[in-house]
């Protein structure tokens, strides 16, 4: 395995070129299945959502399979997950290459492990998130999925994100290595604060990106089916049907609080300026600025 840079992180993760995945779960992933995705062979137009975990994948998810609903009417009755997966966690018995086209995938990839063929071919949106809202909905989600290793404290939780030993490896070098490559890929970058500040804006902004031609009419019912309170409801969207052997709590699993700033609950004044010396240091060149509280989506 030394060949692969792999290194096995406590009893459920392992590392991989900056990458962290599960060592078990009821997808099949290891290091050569990660390196064998270099070579995936895109399609012109193949659909991408990138994120880092918990910056709202279920919810683009959502989105977009709504989006494409009109393209695959027998597909209606299917999970999210099984109409747009994602590329690194491939499910056993299933075969990506023989997915009619226009694919849709969600990975959490960095960006030098994505298929080579997406710089020139297909679209990507990546959306961000501000990271301490991640770290918080991390830590609670990491308590209820059996592949993770949860925090005892947020503390722990704040080593963990610093270091990058958590599902997806290090959030600051996943959205460093985006930013900085994104010359290389059709790609649009959303946040997760936009889609709470103004969903029906965003979701035009992907059908423009994505050249899809959907009424106003069909638009609303994207944006009603894509609202925090559906989606909760609605046990595909909120991913209810994962086996025991994943989770034994479904129940708000993905979908749980729905909103910015709640790290204001979780973090301790001494935790926040830590995590604020932190982010100042290693965020250092690159030009973003998040919302952090949700008053400053609503004044
Ligand atoms: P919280 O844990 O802060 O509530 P991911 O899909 O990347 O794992 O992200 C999960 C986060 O997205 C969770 O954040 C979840 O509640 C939030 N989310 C999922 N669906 C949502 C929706 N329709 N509206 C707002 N937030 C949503």
């Amino acid at each position: 395995m030394a060949q692969y840079e792999y290194k096995k992180l406590g009893d459920k993760l392992f590392t991989y070129k900056g990458m962290v995945l599960p060592l078990k779960g009821i997808q099949l992933m290891s290091a050569e299945y990660t390196d064998s995705l270099r070579d995936f062979e895109i399609r012109e137009d193949d659909v991408f959502v990138v994120t880092y975990p918990k910056s709202g994948t279920i919810w683009s998810q959502r989105i977009l399979t709504l989006l494409y609903e009109e393209d695959f009417p027998d597909e209606v009755n299917k999970t999210t997950q099984e109409r747009m997966p994602w590329l690194e966690f491939l499910q056993k018995g299933k075969d990506y290459t023989s997915r009619p086209s226009p694919r849709l995938f969600c990975s959490h990839l960095h960006e030098h492990l994505v298929p080579k063929g997406l710089q020139g071919k297909g679209k990507i949106i990546y959306i961000m998130r501000n990271p301490k809202d991640i770290m918080v909905s991390y830590f609670h989600f990491s308590k209820k999925m059996k592949a993770l290793e949860a925090s005892e404290s947020m503390d722990e939780m704040l080593d963990k994100f610093f270091t990058g030993w958590m599902l997806g490896g290090c959030w600051f070098d996943h959205i460093r290595g985006w930013i900085s490559n994104q010359d290389k890929y059709n790609i649009l970058f959303l946040t997760y604060e936009e889609m709470i500040k103004d969903l029906r804006s965003v979701i035009v902004k992907i059908c423009n990106f994505l050249g899809k031609k959907l009424s106003d009419a069909a638009i609303d019912k994207v944006v009603e089916k894509a609202t925090f309170n559906n989606m909760k409801q609605d046990p595909k969207a909120n991913y209810e049907f994962l086996p025991k052997e994943a989770t034994d709590r479904p129940k708000g699993l993905f979908v749980r609080k729905g909103t910015v700033g709640d790290w204001k609950n979780s973090l301790t004044v001494a935790q926040n300026e830590r995590f604020d010396r932190v982010y100042q240091e290693k965020m250092k060149g690159l030009p973003l600025s998040f919302i952090w509280d949700i008053t400053d989506i609503q004044n």
